[in-house]
């Protein structure tokens, strides 16, 4: 896992970026479809969330919900089938760029705070999560990505997200945080209760207590705080 904040202003002095169309998409839009529970991931997040499919060309988003709508500015139908790359302007810093893509190419989970661009130009600072979540077997099905728009409040924002992350991961059981890690690093229950040595329905249990203990209402939340507090 990675957490990079090395940026020290918020948008880095970037000024606006004039309006750029969203490219076509790789794939025919009717051709998408998400399962039910994948859907349920960003449908249930209450924060901006996508999922996107590597395993189509260009890894193109699949799901968005509306948070992530309202806080871009686009519609779904302008950004549906594109790959995340759209938020991406003139000042996005590549370095982190980069540490996305090794990221994604490395199929682990990785959080960076970029500069990024609304569909209107205006530059803002997010806090992106991105992380694989895995099929039966070891096949990667889809990413998973949260974003938080870091306002002046939150200057030096990661050390409070963190600190709040890790103070809520504290409240747990050595056994809830080591399943909640596996949900992070994107195993399914299955998975997680074969590497474990316990049933899935034990593994099911353990979530729900994570769910119920830190207030959770959707597993994209377990993920993003299991990553901001680094275990
Ligand atoms: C699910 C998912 C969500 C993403 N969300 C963002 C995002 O919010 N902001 C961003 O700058 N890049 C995001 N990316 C990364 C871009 O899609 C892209 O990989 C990155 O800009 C690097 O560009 P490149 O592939 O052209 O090198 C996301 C990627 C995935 C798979």
């Amino acid at each position: 896992m990675s957490v990079v904040n090395e940026g020290s202003d918020l948008n880095g002095g970037a000024g606006e970026r004039a309006p750029v169309p969203p490219p076509e998409p790789t794939v025919p839009l009717d051709s998408i479809s998400v399962p039910e529970e994948v859907r349920c991931l960003v449908d249930y997040s209450p924060i901006p969330a996508v999922v996107s499919d590597p395993r189509l060309p260009d890894n193109p988003l699949v799901a968005i919900n509306d948070k992530f709508l309202e806080m871009t500015g686009y519609e779904r139908e302008e950004i549906l089938g594109r790959n995340c790359r759209f938020l991406s302007g003139p000042k996005t810093e590549p370095f982190l760029s980069d540490k996305i893509r090794e990221g994604i190419d490395q199929r682990r989970p990785v959080l960076v705070e970029i500069l990024n661009y609304k569909k209107g130009g205006e530059p803002f600072r997010n806090a992106v999560l991105i992380a694989p979540i895995f099929g039966e077997g070891d096949e990667l099905h889809y990413f998973l990505g949260s974003q938080v728009e870091l306002n002046g409040q939150e200057l030096g924002p990661s050390p409070t997200r963190a600190a709040r992350a890790s103070e809520l991961v504290k409240t747990l059981s050595p056994r809830q945080a080591e399943v909640m890690k596996m949900v992070a690093s994107g195993l399914r229950n299955k998975q997680i209760a074969y590497e474990l040595g316990l049933s899935e329905k034990t593994i099911k249990m353990h979530r729900g207590l994570v769910m119920e203990k830190l207030g959770l209402r959707s597993s994209a939340e377990m993920v993003r705080i299991a990553v901001e507090a680094g275990i």
